[in-house]
């Protein structure tokens, strides 16, 4: 990438392909301190009502920076890297790869909690951790009541759901109620009939007496990416059909349409949602109902297969960190007059996890 300057006007070189930026383009990124505020980086005046003739009066071409001055009586200094930084569409979140796992995946990412955590260069590891595998587990949170809320809160903000700021996973000797049964929990993602569906669950254990009730987790995007490569006729129709994803009580009915696996603008994979009791396929045709059916079925074997679980026993202080439009997560079954198992759980957004991995490369230079 590189700048030239003729006749008063700038181009940019990228690749053999030579533009012109556009002066009102510079105009607006016009920066000394009467321009833009220092500390938000907001800027002090609203281009919108700047007059549309802005041309540039004089430019030169320092090591670093670009000089201009604007007929508008503008002048300012843009640094060069800042430009081509624009040009490029650095996303630092987007930047980072995912890396595919399935069972063999030893590596348990685990970073320790300690005082001040959420400002340090580990928690930067943690957050790059998590965007490459979409789960991170800290160890030694304190096993204090609701300090989940304290911990979400630190990174962004919580995001309330119809279970409310935060929920109990709770299970007693002699279950008196389904919500402390100890049944199995199939490979699912949480909430897929809102709209946005929460982005990251946050699971923090109290308490954990039992031997079974282990975690399970699942890489959506490795299964996904398993499924296009040996069944691309199941990928295709997943990727297009959106199917209805419902919730139901006494005081609202939640529901979306999307679909089981969904990509984005370039075709590459965004989210899955997966939770075969809430999922309602719409009338289409028999032929194409007959494909989604089939297509759903071996998603859904792929999804319990043993190839791609990996489980482990979260334990007092443990607080995984999963990214529920990435993961799927269950439990194993267990025995609940063993003990104690008490976990509580809430969500965050994916602003929150951005707003700090950049706040945080920021502050140390990455
Ligand atoms: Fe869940």
């Amino acid at each position: 990438m590189k700048l030239e300057l003729k006749d008063n006007k700038v181009f940019f070189e990228n690749k053999g392909h030579k533009k012109e930026i556009h002066p009102f383009w510079l105009r607006e990124r016009v920066n000394g301190e009467n321009f833009v505020d220092k500390s938000t980086q907001q800027r002090l005046f609203d281009p919108t009502q700047l007059p549309e003739n802005i041309q540039i009066k004089d430019l030169s071409l320092k090591s670093n920076f670009l000089e201009i001055k604007f007929n508008d009586g503008a002048s300012t200094k843009i640094a060069i890297v800042d430009i081509f930084k624009e040009f490029s569409n650095i996303n630092d979140v987007k930047q980072i790869e995912k890396i595919k796992w399935d069972s063999s995946f030893r590596d348990q990412n685990t970073f320790k909690f300690k005082e001040n955590l959420f400002e340090t260069d580990e928690m930067y590891k943690a957050l790059i951790n998590f965007y490459q595998y979409g789960f991170v587990i800290f160890k030694n949170v304190p096993t204090k009541n609701n300090f989940i809320i304290n911990f979400a809160n630190s990174i962004g903000s919580v995001r309330r759901t119809n279970f409310g700021e935060f929920f109990n996973v709770k299970s007693k000797p002699n279950p008196n109620d389904l919500a402390y049964t100890s049944l199995p929990l199939a490979p699912h993602t949480d909430n897929p009939y809102r709209n946005p569906v929460p982005c990251i669950q946050m699971l923090h254990c109290i308490e954990n007496e039992v031997t079974g009730g282990l975690s399970t987790l699942v890489d959506g995007y490795t299964v996904s990416e398993k499924l296009k490569k040996d069944f691309p006729e199941y990928y295709k129709i997943l990727t297009e059909v959106k199917i209805r994803f419902q919730f139901i009580d006494e005081s609202v009915i939640l529901e979306d349409w999307a679909e089981m696996i969904q990509l984005d603008e370039n075709s590459n994979f965004k989210q899955v949602r997966f939770s075969p009791r809430l999922d309602f396929v719409p009338l289409i045709d028999k032929e194409k109902l007959e494909l989604f059916y089939s297509a759903r079925k071996k998603i859904s074997e792929l999804y319990n297969s043993k190839n791609y679980r990996i489980e482990f026993k979260l334990l007092p202080g443990d607080l995984l960190m999963m990214d529920n439009y990435r993961l799927l997560h269950g439990r194993t079954t267990y025995d609940a007059n063993e003990g104690n198992r008490f976990l509580q759980g809430c969500y965050i957004d994916y602003d929150s996890t951005e707003g700090r991995l950049k706040h945080l490369k920021r502050k140390f230079n990455y």
